[in-house]
């Protein structure tokens, strides 16, 4: 339904829930205004029961929930929010929609993963590996999986990694990639992980898969979407200054030089067996990165 309606031009509407994040403006972007329907802060709320009113006014034909809690380090002390958006929001939307035959699509983190204790560090996680969240903000990530494909076995939920890309948020954040043209600026000396490998996406590039995934009309359930390759946050600055051909002096940590609140994965790299079985894959991550950078007004 979803492909061949988009394909027909047909004036199919697509609830976007935090449109002017970072993911929700590259589907927006992609998907084109004129079939959006933005839900935001300020004028939506996803963790208010009366958001429902207003889906219901819309008429959508399918909802996009980007929204999160994404602070990883704050979730440690602020778990209620942290569950009240990433668990119990997605479950009531997922609820509506599933009441009225309407696609779920929500995303999650490879921070639902741990530390791999035994063999099988280094391999990417599939999607039925045992997650265990190291923090707060992963438990509440899967709760919110587990909930949401309880209550409608057709719902998405497309994990990824690493997410940088333009938004249109009120808010002053930056994502990693301009925190570090920033801080490279600055001239400071710039310390970043060098024990925690991850595959970094860019947002354009997630977006892109993710329309394409939805043309394909899958099987519900949780699908794994991130860059090909893998690198540490150290390599991944490391290539953002080598690309822009600036040298800030860059020291590589290890996460407990770093000490950050909440604990990460060392290695939460998400394999791409899956969606490939589609025929879908996102470029590798340097070559995103040389788009992004390409476009950055940094
Ligand atoms: N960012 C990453 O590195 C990363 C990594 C793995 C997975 N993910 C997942 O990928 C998805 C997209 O992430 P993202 O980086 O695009 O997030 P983002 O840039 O933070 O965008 C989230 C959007 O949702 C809005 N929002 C916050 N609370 C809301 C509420 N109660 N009701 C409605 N909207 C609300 C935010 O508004 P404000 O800006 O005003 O708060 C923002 O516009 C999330 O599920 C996230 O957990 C992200």
């Amino acid at each position: 339904m979803f492909q061949r309606n988009m394909q027909a031009g047909n004036q199919m509407r697509i609830g976007i829930v935090g449109s002017r994040g970072q993911l929700g403006s590259a589907l927006s972007r992609l998907i084109g205004m004129e079939r959006v329907v933005g839900l935001d802060l300020p004028d939506f709320d996803a963790t208010n029961p009366d958001c429902l009113t207003q889906i219901a006014s819309e008429n959508i034909d399918c909802l996009i929930n980007t929204s999160a809690f994404n602070d990883v380090d704050r979730a440690e002390s602020d778990t209620d929010e942290a569950f009240r958006l990433n668990a119990f929001a997605p479950v009531q939307l997922s609820s509506y929609c599933a009441a009225r035959n309407i696609r779920f699509v929500t995303f999650s983190t490879d921070y639902v993963f741990g530390n791999r204790v035994s063999s099988g560090h280094g391999r990417p996680w599939t999607e039925t590996d045992e997650a265990l969240p190291l923090s707060v903000y992963g438990v509440s990530k899967w709760a919110g999986e587990r909930l949401v494909l309880n209550r409608d076995p057709r719902a998405y939920v497309i994990r990824t990694c690493g997410l940088y890309g333009t938004h249109r948020s009120s808010r002053p954040k930056k994502n990693f990639v301009d925190l570090m043209l920033q801080l490279g600026k600055e001239g400071k000396t710039i310390r970043v992980v060098s024990d925690q490998i991850v595959a970094p996406t860019s947002t354009e590039s997630l977006a892109a898969t993710v329309l394409e995934f939805l043309g394909s009309e899958p099987p519900g359930g949780i699908y794994h979407m991130a860059s090909s390759g893998e690198c540490s946050w150290y390599e991944f600055a490391a290539a953002i200054f080598r690309i822009r051909g600036i040298a800030p002096a860059l020291v590589p940590v290890t996460q407990a030089e770093y000490g950050a609140k909440a604990k990460r994965p060392s290695y939460s790299v998400l394999s791409q067996v899956k969606i490939h079985g589609l025929g879908l894959s996102l470029p590798h991550w340097e070559m995103s990165l040389k788009e992004y950078l390409g476009n950055s007004p940094f």
